[in-house]
């Protein structure tokens, strides 16, 4: 054992026993909870994703009273579908993917977050409460329109 005073002791193992802890909340979490990142499961082939169902016709599918589902392709500059109309209370699965680079599927006013790989369908669940315009951004860099890279969801 080191030869380490008393009290630096103490405060390792209290370092130790806190990481420990929040690991095994993490793991639990993980395993009981089923809580994933977005871009888990499915994969796709980049290179056709256009003629790939249901991405060969990106847009919005109902699936109950308020559940929906959005099928969306990022590519360079623009997000398709580019606007889609839902009632308030509306529950939609949203589900991305990349014909070409790296994108991030970002709705700021909403809880919507996900990167958007080539080859992945990332998968990210909203219920939108409140009437609006919430605009879908791209939060990872992908070129030289990055920031001209927008949509939008109308609430109403
Ligand atoms: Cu797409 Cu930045």
């Amino acid at each position: 054992m080191l030869n380490l005073p008393r009290l630096e002791r103490t405060w390792l193992w209290l370092g130790g026993i806190t990481m420990a802890f929040f690991f095994i909340i993490v793991l639990s979490l993980a395993v009981m909870a089923d809580i994933e990142p977005p871009s888990y499961g499915q994969t796709i082939d980049p290179t056709k994703v256009s003629q790939t169902p249901p991405f060969d016709h990106p847009g919005l599918h109902q699936t109950g009273p308020k559940a929906y589902e959005a099928y969306y392709v990022g590519q360079v500059f623009s997000w398709n579908p580019a606007s889609i109309t839902i009632p308030v209370g509306s529950a939609v699965t949203f589900y991305v993917t990349s014909s070409d680079v790296v994108h991030g599927f970002s709705v700021p006013t909403a809880d919507v977050n996900a990167e958007v790989m080539p080859g992945w369908v990332s998968r990210v669940e909203h219920t939108f409460l409140k009437p609006g315009d919430y605009p879908i951004i791209c939060n990872q860099y992908c070129g030289i329109g990055h920031s001209a890279m927008f949509a939008h969801i109308i609430v109403r």
